[in-house]
């Protein structure tokens, strides 16, 4: 069957492991309000960065397959994890679709904002694992010396809803206090999540260091890339926002309103 011609209006696809993604959305909502979005959480099979890079690799595609099914003109891997471990294969598999990730838009953001070239990159297992943060930076600017440190708790803290709180600031001091030492100026937040950490973060970094949140340079990237592939939508009535998850658990509402900052519609649940 020849595939039918891609047009303007079809929607972005946008996937993640959960709903941390959500903050990219709104992100790209913003810049692009007109673009019609369709996201896929995939809750039941959350989290992903504690997998290995195989099951990764398998749920992104099977992520990307159903996002092509709901007619999608484009791709954003808005989960580190996947884009990590399989950004390269899902590239590979589906050679004809255009995809933008996160992991360049933050590198770049993160090369331009720092003076010293310190940087430093928390993220889940699977995303320091891979080392591409490193990977990216390094062919980027070769004289960066990277800090990565995988923050495993911080997943499950925030889905607690436990940003403001001392068991949060105990782990952010554990974790993070050793990439301060290491003198660096600017830090990626290599995972969906960490957005909402923001103010714990900033409640203790020095006030010098830099945070990268990749939503809106990520947001910027995927503009780029509609327009070159002159795809972008051209309407002027604000975008629809399609949402599906694999499954429903306890916090969804609450935890959906407080990534995407306003309250979930239109959310439907298909099983893998
Ligand atoms: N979406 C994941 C990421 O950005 C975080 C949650 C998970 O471990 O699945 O790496």
């Amino acid at each position: 069957m020849t595939p039918r011609p891609v047009r303007a209006s079809d929607p972005v696809g946008i996937f993640d492991s959960g709903l941390g993604g959500l903050t990219l959305v709104k992100a790209i909502r913003k810049l692009l309000p007109y673009e019609n979005l369709i996201y896929f959480g995939d809750l039941a099979r959350l989290p992903y960065g504690t997998k290995s890079p195989s099951q990764i690799r398998a749920f992104s595609v099977e992520n990307t397959q159903f996002l092509l099914e709901h007619g999608v003109k484009a791709l954003v891997i808005a989960c580190n994890s996947s884009a990590s471990a399989a950004g390269r294969h899902v590239r590979n598999h589906f050679k004809h679709l255009p995809i933008v990730d996160v992991i360049e838009p933050a590198v770049h953001e993160a090369l331009t904002r720092s003076k010293n070239l310190r940087i430093g990159m928390i993220a889940t297992c699977a995303t320091v694992e891979s080392g591409m943060y490193e990977k990216f930076l390094k062919a980027g600017q070769s004289r960066v010396r990277v800090f990565s440190k995988a923050c495993p708790l911080f997943v499950p803290l925030v889905e607690e809803g436990m940003w403001d709180d001392a068991a949060t600031d105990l782990m952010i001091r554990r974790y993070v206090a050793p990439l301060v030492r290491k003198r660096m100026d600017t830090l990626i937040l290599g995972c969906t999540h960490y957005p909402l950490l923001i103010p714990a973060l900033k409640r203790f970094l020095p006030k010098s260091i830099h945070l990268v949140d990749s939503a809106m340079p990520t947001a910027r990237k995927l503009e780029k890339m509609l327009l070159q592939k002159k795809i972008k939508n051209p309407g002027r009535r604000k975008g629809r926002l399609t949402l599906f998850v694999s499954d429903k658990p306890r916090q969804f509402t609450l935890m959906g309103q407080r990534f995407l900052g306003e309250p979930l519609s239109r959310v439907s649940v298909v099983r893998r």
